[in-house]
């Protein structure tokens, strides 16, 4: 870990974690993380933006020592959450009279998982300025992306904005800046899908606030920083509009077969009227993967056999997976199979209850599809293509 430098006396000091595949025990990582802090000398003050992630903390301590920086006198903390405020307290033994700059519901949040004295918290007020001498700080409150007390903080001179988690990606890379613009992308929006996707609006308001600033450069705390600013703030704006694809996504587990048949009737149909499918099977599920896909898709069918009379437990995930995530699909759909009786379409509409999704009906079959089966999922992939066509007319 080293520093380097951005703008003249601006420095990322990046963390790299190339062998992390999972964070929060939850979110697969196919290309590692980074946990990015930036250290600012003014001419009067030093100040770092966040830090890193605990287990990275000896070495952060040691790039910022090499970084020849005689005291730090403020750490911003634009968020609580560990893997950026985690090295806090190392920070604070090293350079005692350093301020915690934070908002009050970050700093009680901050709080609640490490000691702190009150002694050591600077209050940033949403809008208000921190000057370093020559180099000023202005805090731009950004609530819930992802938790309640996100914020981000504007290098004013320099036009640098740090956003934390937001604009991020789970991407370890030695170089400052986007290498591969293709595997940026999908990083971006595997990112953008597990964590920010839930906060949809949110995020919309804060792209705002972000745009209205007009920044050179964009130093979020994952991933690569970001030179031109438009890219990324275009795939956002994309991301969080209303709009959505005429896609359909099929997620899907079968045991013998049946729904398997009825999956690849209902994608031939599907196929034949033009409609784009996207078939993922639910077992040992890669949530980024159907994360991904419920970002701008239309359509999700949720194709289960019966188990213990509900969905099949990969189903279920995907469900409660796809429920949480709250994506702007317009329509969705369950079929499967059982083999004496079901209630596997009561369950999984349950697990589905915040899904705003409009539902089509049910297609079922005991046992093996046969022609009625079939000419039911028929039906469905005409319906389904009605209500897209009419998308594509309305908007
Ligand atoms: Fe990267 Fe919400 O922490």
């Amino acid at each position: 870990m080293i520093p380097v430098k951005i703008e003249d006396d601006v420095y990322s000091l990046r963390a790299n974690d190339w062998d992390r595949r999972l964070f929060d025990e939850l979110v697969p990582l196919p290309d590692g993380t980074s946990y990015n802090s930036y250290l600012i000398k003014g001419g009067d003050k030093t100040a770092l933006i966040d830090t890193v992630y605990p287990p990275k903390t000896a070495a952060f301590i040691a790039a910022l020592k090499a970084s020849g920086v005689e005291t730090i006198d403020y750490v911003v903390a634009n968020h609580a959450e560990l893997d950026h405020a985690g090295s806090i307290p190392a920070v604070l033994e090293l350079f005692p009279k350093a301020k915690v700059v934070a908002n009050a519901r970050c700093w009680r949040m901050l709080c609640d998982q490490m000691p702190l004295d009150r002694s050591a918290f600077l209050e940033a007020k949403d809008g208000g300025e921190l000057p370093l001498g020559g180099k000023t700080l202005k805090f731009v409150f950004m609530p819930w992306v992802h938790w309640p007390e996100t914020m981000g903080v504007f290098l004013k001179e320099d036009r640098i904005f740090f956003p934390c988690d937001f604009l991020g990606a789970h991407l370890a890379a030695s170089e400052l800046a986007v290498a591969d613009q293709a595997q940026f992308e999908v990083a971006a929006k595997r990112y953008y899908a597990e964590i920010m996707a839930p906060y949809r609006v949110q995020c919309r308001s804060a792209l705002k606030r972000v745009e209205e600033l007009e920044p050179a450069i964009l130093a979020p705390s994952h991933g690569p920083v970001h030179f031109r600013p438009s890219v990324i703030i275009d795939l956002y704006r994309q991301w969080t509009s209303d709009e959505v694809k005429p896609e359909v996504v099929i997620v899907y587990a079968s045991m013998y077969h049946s729904t398997t048949a009825m999956v690849e009737r209902l994608t031939d149909r599907l196929m034949e009227k033009g409609l784009p499918v996207r078939v993922i099977n639910a077992v040992g599920l890669d949530s980024g993967v159907l994360s991904m896909a419920l970002v701008d898709a239309s359509t999700v069918v949720f194709a289960s056999p019966t188990v213990l009379a509900g969905p099949h437990p990969s189903i279920a995930y995907a469900a409660i997976l796809a429920n949480a995530l709250a994506p702007k699909t317009r329509f969705a759909a369950m079929i499967g199979s059982y083999g004496w009786g079901t209630t596997m379409t009561d369950l999984l509409a349950e697990m589905l209850r915040e899904f705003k999704a409009e539902f089509f009906a049910p297609v079922l079959t005991k046992g093996a599809p046969n022609a009625e089966t079939f000419a039911a999922l028929d039906a469905l992939a005409e319906s389904i293509a009605v209500a897209n066509a009419a998308l594509t007319t309305n908007g």
